[in-house]
């Protein structure tokens, strides 16, 4: 095996699941997914796309009228974008593992923002990418950018800058200005930019267009920008295993080629689902975040309350993410909580070396009734230390 594949860290939220997976006496809260069920009518476009028989190979770059779709629902948001511009993915993960194959050589610098979703780091160490990390700050439980820190971090030599905004796991969403710095920075030192912007509709700051910012607000079709996007997190979608790239054109025949021979497409009834979801994305979306920041609202306020936790309300996201003050192994609390108070987080140490001592709590419950439950559980665990 490849020594960069052997020096891969398996996932710490794994082993914290693994630890509690066949106890219902556990509430989890570790993975990043609603316990809610996809919509009916998406469901139903996939089961129709069965019955009719649609289970052949397909398109590459994923079905016509799924990637016009995918751009009309792009430009009613952003500004407009053609639909020989979108690649339909096998997932979010799937988009953002193309896009790494289709820029980073073994050898090349990489530099990433942390905390972030591990596999954002991970990706980039498969192709024998030099990663470099530069964190974010914690303010009064609240995450920001250095953006001078970031600057220096990103040179000529940089090949690929990774930005997961709004964040998994802080919350951390990127200002308009941050953005534009960013950008006429790498446009400057030629670097890549791969935005995960999956989490854009899952924003609860009031904006214009109902989404955190773009960087698809602001570069030019030919700037060296790709952005990740998944029908997971804002359809309810995750087992389906569906998203897209935005890419420039030049870049547009590359990925065909790479989905080739990675999953050569993605399925048909999955796609049909997702025409289906983008079609009645005005009914499905604004009810997820709604509930959402419903969800995020009942339970920061309970954490805050906690003693020696310390936490800000998310701005974006489906993720409470907080300290807890007197422990430093996450790995180990999130393991205890498990095993001694049956509540199931995920461990800061996850998403970077910097978030050592958070811990990481999924709102995205279906009955906010849960929220309270496992927030007295911790309350219990934490008065009994
Ligand atoms: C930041 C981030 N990007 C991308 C993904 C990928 O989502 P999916 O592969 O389900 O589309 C996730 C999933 O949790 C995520 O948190």
């Amino acid at each position: 095996m490849r020594q960069a594949i052997h020096d891969l860290q398996a996932s710490k939220i794994r082993e914290v699941a693994n630890a509690g997976l066949g106890r219902d006496d556990v509430l989890a809260f570790w993975f990043g997914e609603s316990d809610e069920v996809t919509p009916e009518p998406v469901r139903q476009a996939a089961i129709e796309s069965l019955q009719r028989g649609e289970t052949f190979y397909a398109h590459n770059l994923g079905l016509p009228e799924l990637r016009s779709a995918v751009a009309r629902y792009t430009s009613a948001l952003h500004p407009a974008v053609d639909a020989s511009r979108i690649a339909i993915t096998s997932g979010g993960v799937n988009a953002l593992m193309l896009a790494v194959q289709a820029l980073v050589d073994a050898g090349d610098e990489v530099v990433a923002i942390t905390p972030v979703w591990p596999n954002l780091v991970a990706q980039p160490a498969i192709m024998g990418a030099d990663v470099r990390c530069v964190a974010l700050r914690p303010v009064d439980g609240a995450w920001t950018l250095d953006l001078d820190a970031l600057r220096d971090a990103v040179t000529p030599r940089t090949r690929l800058l990774i930005v997961n905004a709004p964040n998994n796991p802080t919350g951390w969403t990127l200002t308009r200005d941050e953005q534009r710095a960013i950008l006429d920075h790498c446009r400057v030192t030629g670097t890549w930019i791969l935005a995960d912007e999956v989490y854009e509709r899952l924003y609860f700051e009031p904006t214009a267009n109902g989404c955190a910012p773009s960087f698809l607000d602001l570069a030019a079709p030919e700037d060296r920008l790709v952005v990740a996007h998944s029908f997971s997190k804002s359809f309810l979608m995750t087992g389906w295993r569906l998203g897209w790239l935005v890419v420039p054109p030049s870049l547009i025949e590359g990925i065909g080629k790479l989905i080739e021979f990675n999953t050569s497409c993605a399925s048909v009834f999955t796609q049909r689902a997702g025409i289906a979801a983008l079609a009645h994305g005005d009914e499905i979306t604004p009810r997820v975040v709604a509930h959402l920041k419903a969800c995020r609202d009942v339970l920061v306020p309970l954490l805050a309350d906690l003693p020696g936790v310390q936490v800000a309300p998310a701005r974006g996201g489906m993720y409470a993410f907080f300290r807890l003050e007197g422990f430093g192994d996450s790995l180990d609390v999130a393991k205890r909580l498990v095993a001694e108070a049956g509540l199931g987080l995920a461990p800061g140490d996850a998403f970077g070396p910097e978030a050592r001592g958070w811990l990481r709590w999924c709102f995205a419950s279906r009955d906010p009734q849960r929220l309270v439950h496992g927030v007295e559980r911790l309350g219990k665990w934490l008065a009994a230390r």
